[in-house]
């Protein structure tokens, strides 16, 4: 294991800026003192309730209340340990760190097989064997600068040799059979054979399985993909993710097509923020990757009819999720590959910038096949119509629409108002609180004073001047932590002292009271006033003590002592 000393540990915090390296994986907005962003820690789908103090240095999220600094954001999203947090900080803000981190992931053996897998395809696409391949994918138009950006390969024709390979660099059976390179009959063979290879990558740019076509005309599954494994799982995958995210942020939308070829041409014309959904419908964890990025959708879907319910059904699950969406439909070409095979960027560009909202898309769906000359057509429509409307939480959109249809139609306006009934917006079910301690008043008082100290030095010298001592023993070790950091280090900063709590056994309370109290404003009188209630608990607790201890008592010159310390401590109180 390697060591990491604090001094550095500090350094690093104090130098990296928290807004910047939470920017990476967070789309954050100013307001006020914090950043505010969707939470990366749980499905956070409606208002963003991850914050972050860039002054403070550190998160906290009022929904599920994962909080920390810097490297407790790391860890916890790149699932990595303290020290290897430590080094990807290092990393990014350009402090060299004279450590090798060894990987820690259960599975990255699996990734080490894919990986190996991947590039021996990348090989075998160029070596003899994949002579065919390659010039099915010239024939397609995609050249030697595409294949090696989108890393495409070859698996090789003979049943085993990928297997084999792997078997020999030592990995185990079971990492090939779960990682989907393998399958056993009576012995392994490889899963892919004969086939142009894709790799698929995780939202961290980490190769975790392969869309794997056919390049001849034969009757089998024109695309077979890896199967679920522990690191390949579809429903949380977008093909080219990794690649768009940043462009998409940039140029504020990402596109949506179904298929990798598609994304692959796109990207290659020079439209970046692209992403394929491989054929399947949207998953939950598809909108986590697509809200993120805090941009519009422009959904573009081929064109046929599979293609139009896969916008109807993507739509509805992008828009319910509240995301701003356009629907692009391309005319002229089955999809946006060959669109752009017989029509310039700048063309789709345009289409892209005439997207139309899924509303409007909508209701050209409806229109289709029905003859709006014929009154039942019309009543179905219309019908249908409103049913919509009915979905939607948008008044004006509303109003206008049906302003339109009663023009169009000459319907009263009335009998289409009357005819909406507002279905109220689902709302999503709260996070069972289970974190929230119940404390009573003391404790909350502790807490407050707690907080306070971990803000300005000149909070802790009040604390060892006017109280020194916490009447709660969790609270009062936790004061003590800190006068021992200041006395350490000769300053106070709440996310050096987590990172300074971090193995020990008061570190989920220090988040918790961090978490709770992060907007609370700091105010010297309030503190000072704080200090005194507490005193006096200290007191009265005192004196109640006393008195039980008088109860006990015969001696007549010892219960006299005590009534004096009662009497004492009642003085100092009123003074
Ligand atoms: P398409 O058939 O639209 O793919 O299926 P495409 O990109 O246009 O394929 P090319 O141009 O013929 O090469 C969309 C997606 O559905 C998945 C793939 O991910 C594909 O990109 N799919 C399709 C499969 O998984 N298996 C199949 O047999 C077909
Ligand atoms: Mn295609």
């Amino acid at each position: 294991m390697p060591i990491i000393s604090k001094e550095v540990i500090n350094d690093i915090q104090s130098k990296a800026n928290i807004v910047d390296i939470i920017s990476a994986y967070v789309s954050l907005e100013k307001r006020g003192k914090n950043y505010f962003g969707l939470c990366p820690f749980h499905n956070d789908v409606n208002n963003p309730s991850f914050c972050v103090n860039e002054e403070k240095k550190i998160y906290t999220c009022f929904s599920c209340h994962k909080s920390g600094n810097v490297f407790g954001f790391i860890q916890e999203r790149e699932n990595v340990s303290f020290i290897e947090a430590v080094k990807i900080v290092g990393d990014k803000i350009g402090y060299e760190l004279d450590i090798q981190i060894q990987e820690t992931s259960k599975f990255e053996r699996h990734f080490e097989a894919v990986e190996l897998a991947n590039r021996f395809y990348q090989n075998n696409l160029k070596s003899a064997d994949g002579k065919e391949a390659r010039k099915y994918l010239t024939d397609r138009g995609i050249n030697e600068e595409i294949i090696d950006e989108f890393e495409i390969g070859f698996a090789p024709k003979s049943n085993d040799t990928v297997t084999k390979l792997l078997l020999n660099k030592e990995f185990d059976e079971n990492v090939l059979l779960e990682s989907g390179l393998s399958n056993r009959s009576s012995n392994l063979y490889d899963t892919f054979r004969n086939r142009v290879t894709f790799p698929i990558h995780n939202d961290r740019g980490r190769v975790v399985g392969f869309s794997a076509r056919i390049y001849q005309k034969i009757d089998e599954a024109k695309y077979i993909n890896t199967r679920e494994t522990p690191i390949f799982k579809k429903g949380e995958i977008l093909f080219n993710y990794h690649r768009a995210q940043g462009e998409a942020r940039k140029n504020k939308y990402l596109l949506v097509v179904e298929g990798q070829m598609d994304a692959i041409r796109i990207y290659a014309s020079g439209i970046k923020n692209v992403v394929a959904t491989m054929g399947t419908a949207l998953t939950n964890d598809h909108i986590n990757l697509l809200k993120k990025l805090n941009v519009k959708i422009i959904l573009c879907m081929d064109n046929d009819s599979a293609g139009e319910k896969a916008t109807i059904a993507n739509g509805e699950i992008i828009s319910n999720a509240n995301i701003p969406l356009g629907i692009l439909r391309i005319t002229g070409a089955k999809d946006p590959d060959e669109y752009l095979l017989n029509n310039s960027v700048e063309a789709f560009e345009d289409a892209i910038k005439n997207a139309i909202t899924f509303f409007d898309f909508k209701l050209n769906y409806l229109k289709r096949d029905k003859n709006l000359k014929k009154v039942d057509d019309v009543s179905t429509y219309i019908n249908q119509v409103l049913r919509e409307l009915n979905k939607s939480s948008d008044d004006i959109l509303v109003n206008l629409t049906i302003n339109q249809l009663s023009e169009e139609y000459g319907i009263d306006k009335n009998i289409l108002l009357n005819k909406i009934i507002k279905v109220e917006t689902k709302k999503v079910a709260p996070i069972k609180d289970t974190y929230k301690k119940t404390i009573n008043k003391v404790q909350k008082y502790c807490e407050i004073i707690i907080y306070y100290m971990l803000n300005d030095i000149k909070y802790i010298k009040l604390y060892e001047q006017e109280l020194s001592y916490l009447p709660d023993d969790l609270y009062n070790e936790i004061a003590n932590d800190i006068l021992a950091f200041y006395i350490k280090y000769n300053y106070i900063s709440i996310a050096d002292f987590i990172t300074y709590e971090i193995e020990g056994p008061r570190y989920d309370d220090v988040l918790r009271i961090v978490d709770s109290l992060i907007t609370n404003e700091l105010d010297d009188q309030e503190y000072i006033v704080l200090i005194g209630k507490i005193k006096t608990m200290i007191d009265e607790q005192k004196i109640n003590e006393l008195k039980e201890k008088l109860k006990t008592i015969s001696d007549i010159n010892e219960k006299l002592k005590i009534t004096n310390e009662i009497a004492n401590i009642k003085k100092r109180m009123c003074e």
